[in-house]
């Protein structure tokens, strides 16, 4: 056994060394040949395919390719990494709220592991790495897993402590371009946010990405692997905004109390420095569904309030009052008033939101309806904001994300902007009285229709979260010429 063991560890660090040269002289080669260089902090590359060539080109000069992971040539060991039960020793706060959050969740996630085995069954497991990297860069990059890993009891962490405080830098802003460290001269480090911070079981070192949106865009900027097309932009979309000029990072909303509330003084651990802010680490999002599942209810809810926080929705009536028998067109205006991206962000297949707008007489009876959920979708003429992404003949796709190759339409709102829909519909004769108007503004991570493609009817139910709402009443005439 520990012969076998000693063997392992030789042939690893023999591996190790060899991986060290052959990326160095991999990335010289290529750094000639292809004039690519390693992008900065700094860069905007996006969306207009500049990875194109970097992955077309050069795809030994990834590691792990598709993903664009790197170690600095490391071949890393599961014994390099602690397990957030470890730091729950003395982070224990941090720990519980981190427990909570979709990126702990991010290997077991159900609709994630589905999603995962279709696309590797049509890649010939191409896309493996590509997914795994961003899902469990830990199982990737020290535990090699694969789609086929899924069937196995192993669980790798998803995204975990020791991801996020073992990246040292990040070579690009997508794909996964962070660079894991796990240590430095056989020390275990852990990249944090303060130049002060001592701590008696681990090397504390100062890093000034950590505190950037830049860290969070190598995960939350989806590129296809090999077309390029850009797939998932929450990056992108936050650093086109007036957030990123005003210098409001994803941390400053996403590792906060909750919305509104901007500090959270304490102490990360009990030796720890009293401090004035301590990172939130419950990441809230808006995938109620995936913490009902998991039976998170605190975080179901604080996703329901962050969602609610996210939007405002008015009902622009017309000036004239209308009369019976005519045609009405009603403009609803939905704004974009919390969300540092557009709204919905991220996993583009899914996300949607939309406007269930009704009007009733003042007995209640309902005139009309636009938005309602049909067999698991939102109905046809639903105004919806939405992404639509299409494959190379110009079909929509929402499973077969490999064949992407387009953005067919996008319909989200920009980060601070807004948009106005509107609604005709003829005002029946002889009414009596005002008419109501009700507009409610609805969100789904995923439609319950695609839910029971990729899991099975009765399997998963997607909770349709009302973010804000509005009724008003429009004076309508008695149109008494027609009697
Ligand atoms: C024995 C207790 C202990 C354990 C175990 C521990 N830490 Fe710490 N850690 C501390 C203390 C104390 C600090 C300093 C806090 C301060 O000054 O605000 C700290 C600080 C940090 C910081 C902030 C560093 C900075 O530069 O701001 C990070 C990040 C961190 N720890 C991550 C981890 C992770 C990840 C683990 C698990 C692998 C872990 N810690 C395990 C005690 C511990
Ligand atoms: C001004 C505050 C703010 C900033 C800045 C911000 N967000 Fe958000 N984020 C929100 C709100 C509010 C929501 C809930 C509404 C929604 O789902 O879009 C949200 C939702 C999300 C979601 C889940 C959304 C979905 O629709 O699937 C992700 C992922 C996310 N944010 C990541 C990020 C990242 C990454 C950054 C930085 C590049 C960032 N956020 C910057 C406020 C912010
Ligand atoms: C998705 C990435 C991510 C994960 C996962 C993560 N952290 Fe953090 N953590 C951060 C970032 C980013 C900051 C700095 C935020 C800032 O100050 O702007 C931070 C800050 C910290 C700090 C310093 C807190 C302070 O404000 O003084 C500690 C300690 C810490 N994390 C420990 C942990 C532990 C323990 C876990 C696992 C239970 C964990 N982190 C999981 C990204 C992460
Ligand atoms: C190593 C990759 C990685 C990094 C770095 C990362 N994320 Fe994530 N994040 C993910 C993945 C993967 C998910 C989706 C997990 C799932 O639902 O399966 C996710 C989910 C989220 C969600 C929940 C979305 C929802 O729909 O509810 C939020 C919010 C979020 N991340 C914010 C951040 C912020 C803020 C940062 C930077 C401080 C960050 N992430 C850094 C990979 C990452
Ligand atoms: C660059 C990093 C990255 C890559 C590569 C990546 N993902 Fe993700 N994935 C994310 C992030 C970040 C989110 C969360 C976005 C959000 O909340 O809207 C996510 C969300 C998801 C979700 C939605 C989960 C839920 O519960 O709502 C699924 C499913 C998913 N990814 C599957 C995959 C598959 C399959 C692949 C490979 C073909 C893949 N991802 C590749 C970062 C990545």
């Amino acid at each position: 056994m520990a012969d076998n063991n000693h063997r392992r560890i030789i042939w690893r660090t023999f591996i190790g060394r060899w991986a060290d040269v052959r990326s160095l002289l991999l990335l010289l080669l290529t750094v000639i040949l292809a004039g690519v260089s390693v992008s900065t902090m700094a860069d905007n590359d996006k969306w207009v395919q500049p990875e194109r060539s970097v992955i077309e080109q050069t795809p030994n000069a990834m590691p792990f390719y598709p993903s664009r992971a790197s170690t600095q040539g490391r071949a890393l060991t599961p014994e390099m990494f602690d397990s957030a039960e470890t730091c729950r020793g003395c982070h224990q706060q941090i720990y519980q709220q981190w427990q909570g959050s979709a990126m702990a969740q991010a290997w077991v996630d159900p609709i994630y592991q589905a999603l995962l085995q279709r696309a590797s069954a049509a890649t010939d497991a191409k896309v493996d790495n590509f997914c795994i990297g961003c899902h469990s860069p830990i199982g990737m990059t020290a535990h090699n897993i694969t789609t086929a890993d899924l069937t196995k009891s192993f669980t790798p962490p998803g995204v975990s402590c020791e991801v996020c405080h073992n990246i040292s830098a990040v070579s690009g802003n997508d794909n996964g371009a962070y660079v894991l460290t796990p240590s430095e001269n056989g020390k275990r480090v852990k990249y944090g946010p303060h130049r002060d911070a001592a701590s008696p079981y681990h090397q504390s070192n100062y890093s000034e990405l950590l505190t950037k949106s830049e860290f969070c865009a190598v995960c939350h900027n989806v590129s296809h692997p090999f077309n390029s097309t850009p797939i998932e932009r929450t990056y992108d979309e936050w650093s086109e905004s007036a957030y990123n000029e005003q210098g409001v990072q994803c941390q400053d909303c996403h590792m906060t109390p909750g919305p509104g509330v901007t500090t959270n003084p304490g102490k990360s651990a009990p030796m720890g420095k009293q401090r004035d802010h301590i990172a939130s680490h419950h990441f809230t999002g808006g995938n109620v569904t995936l913490h009902k599942h998991f039976g998170q209810h605190e975080m179901a809810e604080r996703a329901r309030e962050m969602l609610r926080s996210a939007a405002t929705i008015e009902v622009l009536t017309p000036e004239q009052t209308l009369l019976g028998g005519e045609l009405a067109t009603i403009k609803v205006k939905v704004s974009n008033v919390g969300a540092g991206h557009k709204i919905p962000t991220g996993f583009p297949e899914g996300r949607e939101m939309w406007v269930d707008f009704k009007v009733t007489d003042s007995s209640g009876n309902l005139i009309y309806r636009s938005g309602a959920i049909r067999n698991g979708k939102t109905e046809t003429g639903t105004r919806n904001f939405k992404v639509y992404l299409g494959d190379k003949d110009n079909n929509v796709v929402d499973l077969d994300v490999w064949s992407v190759d387009r953005v067919l339409a996008d319909t989200r709102i920009l980060p601070k902007g807004y948009a106005i829909v509107d609604y005709t519909f003829t005002i029946p004769t002889g009414i009596q009285g005002p008419l109501v108007l009700n507009a409610e503004l609805n969100y789904w991570p995923f439609s319950q229709h695609l839910v029971d493609e990729l899991l099975g009817p009765g399997k998963l139910a997607v909770e349709v979260v009302q973010m804000t709402s509005v009724t008003q009443s429009l004076a309508v005439q008695l149109q008494l010429a027609q009697k």
